[in-house]
């Protein structure tokens, strides 16, 4: 079993890393895999909206968006981090969203995987990008895991919330236990979504 935790955090070791260790600590403590992608000092570019992904399964932007998208594939639950801008999701964070149509839309590819969310702001704004990473983990049926929602601001000032840090690890185990429930979304509804639109339209 495979968790993978991805920190849209362009701060390297900041709070939405930090907190993504220690979940990922908890999810190896309880036998998982597990892998870290950070955003921090990494290429990732916006969706274009070619839309040719819904014909060929690929996203053809040449950054370090390819490395994050084939790392959520090969997972079983997915850790989505985010710190806190202006009242949303880091530029970085919704740039991954977007270009998950690639491999979200065609075969619901993300279906039945684990979702779980940290998100750490300064003082303000948490539940946006908490409600948004719901709604995506929703959307590709997945299964949903609990969410932090953490206040820090300098870098490294979570590792004083110790009740914050325990609430990771916890996460990090509880995405292990959901994944091991075997949970799936029932394939009837799954032929009826969005991705089946899709398949239909381009002969998929
Ligand atoms: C561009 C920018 C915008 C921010 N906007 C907010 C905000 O709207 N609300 C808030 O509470 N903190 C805001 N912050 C503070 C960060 O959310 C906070 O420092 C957080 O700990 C950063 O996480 P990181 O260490 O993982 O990068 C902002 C920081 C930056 C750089």
């Amino acid at each position: 079993m495979k968790i993978l935790g991805i920190s849209c955090s362009p701060r390297k070791g900041g709070n939405t890393e930090t907190l993504m260790v220690e979940a990922l600590e908890g999810a190896r403590s309880d036998g998982a895999e597990v892998e870290l992608l950070s955003v921090a000092g990494k290429d990732i570019r916006g969706c274009d909206g070619c839309q040719a992904c819904l014909k060929t399964g690929e996203c053809h932007i040449d950054d370090d968006v390819q490395e994050i998208l084939k790392a959520m594939l090969g997972a079983n639950g997915i850790i989505f981090g985010t710190p806190i801008y202006f009242y949303g999701m880091t530029a970085q964070a919704k740039a991954i969203m977007d270009r998950t149509y690639a491999i979200g839309m065609r075969g619901a590819q993300l279906s039945n995987k684990v979702g779980g969310i940290i998100a750490v702001a300064g003082g303000v704004g948490l539940m946006d990008a908490i409600k948004d990473w719901y709604f995506y983990i929703a959307i590709n049926h997945m299964a949903p895991a609990s969410y932090i929602g953490a206040y820090a601001g300098e870098r490294g000032a979570i590792k004083e919330k110790k009740r914050e840090m325990k609430m990771a690890w916890e996460l990090g185990r509880q995405m292990v236990q959901l994944v091991d429930s075997g949970w799936r979304f029932p394939e009837e509804f799954t032929k009826r979504g969005l991705g089946a639109y899709v398949a239909k339209k381009y002969g998929l």
